[in-house]
């Protein structure tokens, strides 16, 4: 497995493997790797005939008051967990290499970007337009995962995609969970064991969710109120937000059907300060 740092020796690297035949799927992370990223290596090499992991705290995506400092990094263990996948390639730049003096480009996903987590981070869906962008003009793939515990960045990347034409085949991977039920998430390390049931409000939320409306529940007014309720029922928890949306438009949607997903963002105090934690899924079985 090879290790990359600088952009164009990834770009010449992907051009010799492309010219000789191989298609890439390209993952792109932010490290601190857990189960949840190593399906979507294990997917990437189900899909294509190399993986290339791209491995970056993409600084422009965080906000001013957000967690950069504190977002959790080990490379040598992350280098370790990828040794064991069929990963050919870590592409692993450093802040400057990405973001050299002079840089002034932005690319914004203007409607999708305003809803949910666009809110509290309005900087947050610019950064990860631009970074993807540029990490497919440098890893230059066929086809690239991203998971749905991000379920807007996914719609986001889609979109993005869509209208500039981006030659990029993108593949959505489902929720990897904990045993019990706390989606994955490399923030999960930043949280107080002793605050795990705090933490667990997210995916019991979804739960409880997903019962009353298989019971007929079809107001999202109501729903709200009852999750707002339970959530809040855990002492450290501070809802950024607990929305029900159309899968496709990310709009708020009055009543439950097939196409809404619940779509969760809560603050939990963790061993240094809040950690924001988020969750989704569909409300009733589709299809
Ligand atoms: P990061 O949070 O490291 O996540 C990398 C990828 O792993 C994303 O596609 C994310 O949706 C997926 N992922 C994280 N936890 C998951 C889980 N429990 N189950 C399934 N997939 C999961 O998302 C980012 O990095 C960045 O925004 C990035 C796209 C790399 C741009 O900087």
């Amino acid at each position: 497995m090879e290790i990359i740092r600088k952009p164009e020796e990834m770009q010449a690297w992907s051009r010799t493997r492309t010219g000789a035949g191989q298609t890439i799927c390209l993952v792109p992370t932010m490290g601190y790797f857990h189960e949840g990223h190593l399906s979507l290596m294990r997917r990437a090499a189900s899909l294509c005939d190399v993986v290339v992991v791209s491995l970056f705290v993409n600084p422009t995506q965080f906000g001013p008051n957000e967690d950069l400092d504190r977002y959790p990094r080990d490379f040598e263990r992350d280098m370790e967990l990828v040794r064991q996948e069929k990963v050919t390639a870590v592409f692993a730049p450093t802040p400057d290499l990405m973001y050299p003096q002079g840089f002034q480009t932005e690319v914004r996903v203007k409607q999708l970007a305003t809803h949910l987590c666009g809110k509290s981070r309005p900087v947050h869906f610019a950064g990860v337009a631009t970074v993807v962008s540029k990490l497919f003009n440098i890893v230059l793939p066929d086809m690239a995962v991203f998971g749905e515990k991000d379920f807007q960045q996914l719609a986001i990347i889609r979109r993005l995609v869509a209208d500039l034409n981006i030659p990029v085949r993108i593949v959505g991977h489902p929720i990897v969970r904990e045993a019990d039920g706390l989606a994955m998430s490399s923030r999960n390390a930043n949280l107080d064991p002793a605050n795990r049931p705090a933490a667990l409000s997210l995916s019991t939320a979804l739960h409880l969710a997903r019962t009353q409306a298989a019971q007929g529940q079809r107001s999202t007014a109501a729903l709200v109120r009852l999750l707002e309720q339970h959530i809040h029922s855990f002492a450290g928890t501070a809802i950024d937000y607990v929305s029900f949306i159309d899968c496709d438009s990310l709009e708020a949607v009055a009543e439950v059907d097939e196409h809404t997903v619940l779509a969760l963002a809560v603050f939990v105090e963790g061993k240094a300060g809040k950690v924001r934690l988020i969750d989704n899924g569909y409300l009733l079985p589709r299809g």
